[in-house]
């Protein structure tokens, strides 16, 4: 990989990310100044992350305000690849996501793609896939989804619905595009290759639920548009409307550039880690500081690369002024390492001391959930 180079695809995030070139060279369009006043103008608010660029890219988002402000059926659409345990990198997406419900009262169809973890991760059997599904939708009830307008497809619990649409989208989708979107080589397995058709059924659901042309947002980080490309391609071949896109930048892990790696336990917090191992990952964790106390004091530290900065950022200050001046403080060498690591992990265990017990009282209410399959 060429210094300055990095990847993003839906299966890997490495390297140091640019943004602005990510745009280009997706091709999607960045939420300027002016998209920012509208979203604001239609929600009577502007979510902190939209306003701090970490929602910074969409397709076809004005297209869907204008559903919304002409009261038009519109719908959201996010999802989890259930692998392992969730991390508070995927909650990014999905905390935007419950705010751009209540925003709109859309319903949300959420898909967990079992059938995807179990094609891409070779260790992983279909039983691990689909337990860690059920364990993955404890949290993102415990964000305050509601049954009434959440529903949640599985995969392999829900191929009645799924895979009759999933062959539509299939019969469209040639071998070289796929190999050109995901890079896909010879010795790819073909599940795989088909996957992405399963990944696109979900924008069309709307449109047979609701019984005519019906528009949906898909909220997701950016590493996910790759599949929706392909989406936005065929799906109007089949009589559905494009879905519209917004996308978030990656959380970074605690350790180094790039994106959390679910192989490597250390570089990112799950929503189920105790107190204890908190305080040992933030102690741990790769931060803008200097070599020795002294030099940080005079110098001051670089919040750009800083990895608890970032946490800050992304999820733990939701203030924007108050984070400005803390990362101003660091900046000029007048807040060191020890303490920003202290707050963190303060914030981040009280955190997570009321999403575990809001996590375990979903137990008893997933079922209420789960989607039925309809005829297609
Ligand atoms: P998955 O399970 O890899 O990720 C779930 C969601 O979290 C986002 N994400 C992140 N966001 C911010 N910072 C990070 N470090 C980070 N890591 C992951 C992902 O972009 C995603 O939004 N194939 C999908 C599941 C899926 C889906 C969808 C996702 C099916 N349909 C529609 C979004 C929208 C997957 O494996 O996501």
């Amino acid at each position: 990989m060429a210094e300055n180079e990095f990847v993003v695809t839906p299966w890997e995030v490495s390297g140091e990310i640019d943004y602005e070139k990510l745009i280009t060279r997706f091709g999607t369009q960045k939420i300027d100044d002016a998209l920012k006043e509208r979203i604001k103008k239609d929600f009577g608010e502007l979510h902190f992350m939209i306003e701090r660029d970490l929602i910074f890219s969409h397709r076809d988002l004005i297209e869907y305000l204008e559903a919304f402000e002409k009261k038009e059926p519109i719908y959201l659409y996010t999802g989890r690849g259930p692998s392992g345990k969730i991390h508070l990198g995927h909650m990014i997406p999905l905390m935007f996501t419950k705010w751009l419900q209540d925003m709109t009262g859309a319903t949300l169809l959420f898909q967990f793609t079992d059938d995807e973890k179990f094609l891409f991760k070779d260790k992983l059997s279909r039983k691990e896939t689909l337990d860690y599904a059920y364990e993955n939708m404890l949290d993102v009830i415990a964000l305050g989804f509601k049954p009434e307008n959440t529903k949640f497809i599985i995969d392999t619990q829900n191929a009645k619905t799924m895979y009759p649409l999933s062959l539509e989208v299939a019969k469209k989708l040639t071998l070289s595009t796929a190999k050109a979107v995901f890079g896909f080589e010879n010795h790819t397995n073909v599940g795989s290759i088909y996957f992405t058709s399963m990944q696109t059924v979900p924008a069309m659901l709307p449109t047979i639920i609701e019984g005519k042309p019906t528009r949906v947002l898909i909220p997701c980080a950016i590493d996910q548009d790759p599949h929706f490309r392909v989406t936005r391609d065929i799906i109007p071949k089949l009589g559905y409307p494009k879905p519209a896109l917004i996308h978030s930048k990656m959380m970074p892990s605690l350790r180094v550039a790039g994106k959390m790696s679910a192989s490597d336990e250390e570089s990112a917090i799950y929503t189920t880690d105790s107190e204890e191992t908190v305080n040992k990952k933030v102690a741990r964790a790769f931060t803008g500081g200097r070599a020795t106390l002294e030099e940080q004091k005079k110098l001051g530290g670089n919040p750009d690369i800083c990895s608890v900065c970032a946490y800050f950022k992304f999820f733990f200050e939701p203030n924007t002024q108050k984070l400005e001046k803390r990362l101003n403080a660091y900046r000029k060498g007048k807040v060191m390492d020890g303490e920003n690591k202290q707050e963190l992990a303060k914030r981040i265990n009280k955190f997570l001391k009321q999403h575990q017990a809001k996590r375990e009282k979903a137990r008893s209410k997933l079922k209420k959930y789960l989607f039925k399959d309809i005829v297609v």
